[in-house]
């Protein structure tokens, strides 16, 4: 950088030395004595015209010596500044670069399958699938960022809800990372390996295992169909299992989740391996969850009559708890 500066400021020499006022033909300077170098007023007074203009050039080039080192001074400096940002920019740069390239790499997809079951349809209205659709919308959002997403299916894809997509966000047939099924998921997934997520089993699940299907239902119902998908799981003989919530938290409201909760849980349990943790990360401040071991919520409210199914546009179904 030195040497760059040292050549910059040989360069700005030479153009001052060639910006300056000519000398005559045979390279010597003129005989012209200026008022700085002495010269007296009868001297000027015998200068012709010609020379007299020579003379104030002369001396107007002396005056401006400084300034014009002041100004060269300070173009060097904005060139070494402007270096200087150049470099850190790249620096910068490079490091966001490699910052992504890094959280790329950092992410470890899982082989555990989470499959939403679009299988309830007819049971819902449409301003009630609409809600449903957003729910997805948001699980494909939360998989696509997770640190160990899963293999997302959706399966019995039909009806109202595809309606919606194709009419709201027809961008979901580029959907990536995704198995998008009309068929019902016993069709798609080997039976033995369906563990149907349903709040009703007696079943508690305590670990993942990343070879099952964990299958969510589809369904925004504000609890009108009670226990419909452990009915399900049992007629189709398949296991089934409830979120460990009471073990880990105490709720002041049902235990009953929306779909995108149970997604993020699930996204949050592998990327944090605790429960605990998982549901406080998820779940909104409205389900009052406060921790077992240090919880004031005396007893927890069977409220059959609230809404399990939060508006996913309001912030508290955005905004998680961190
Ligand atoms: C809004 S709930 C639907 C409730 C519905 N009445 C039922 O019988 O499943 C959406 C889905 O999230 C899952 N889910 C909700 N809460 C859960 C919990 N505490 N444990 C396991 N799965 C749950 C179930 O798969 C459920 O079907």
């Amino acid at each position: 950088m030195m040497a760059d500066d040292d050549s910059v400021k040989e360069e700005e020499e030479e153009e001052e030395a060639a910006a300056a006022p000519q000398r005559d033909s045979n390279g010597a300077d003129e005989k012209i004595v200026s008022s700085s170098g002495g010269g007296t007023a009868a001297e000027n007074q015998t200068l012709s015209k010609r020379q007299k203009k020579k003379l104030l050039r002369q001396q107007k080039w002396e005056e401006e010596r400084d300034l014009r080192k002041q100004l060269r001074k300070e173009k060097r400096q904005q060139r070494r500044q402007q270096r200087q940002n150049q470099e850190e920019e790249k620096e910068h740069g490079g490091d966001a670069q490699s910052a992504r390239k890094r959280l790329r790499r950092d992410v470890t997809p899982s082989s555990l399958r989470l499959v939403v079951d679009c299988g309830f349809d007819s049971l819902m209205l449409m301003k009630d699938v609409r809600k449903l659709h957003k729910q997805i919308q948001r699980c494909y959002a939360e998989n696509r960022r997770a640190v160990h997403p899963v293999q997302f299916y959706l399966t019995s894809l039909g009806g109202q809800l595809k309606q919606s997509m194709d009419e709201k966000d027809k961008g979901w047939v580029n959907w990536k990372d995704i198995h998008i099924k009309t068929e019902h998921y016993s069709e798609v997934v080997a039976k033995e390996d369906l563990v149907y997520l349903t709040s009703d089993s007696p079943n508690v699940l305590e670990e993942l295992d990343h070879n099952k299907a964990y299958v969510i239902g589809g369904l925004v119902d504000h609890n009108h169909h009670k226990g419909i998908t452990f009915e399900k799981a049992k007629e189709l003989g398949i296991h089934h299992a409830q979120l460990p919530l009471s073990s880990f938290v105490k709720m002041n409201s049902r235990k009953v989740l929306a779909v995108n909760h149970v997604f993020e849980i699930i996204l949050a349990y592998m990327e944090k391996g605790s429960w605990q943790e998982a549901f406080f990360t998820v779940l909104p401040q409205r389900k009052g969850a406060v921790a077992v071991e240090t919880g004031t919520i005396a007893q927890e409210k069977q409220d059959n009559n609230s809404d399990s199914d939060p508006d996913p546009d309001s912030p508290e179904q955005t905004e998680k708890r961190t």
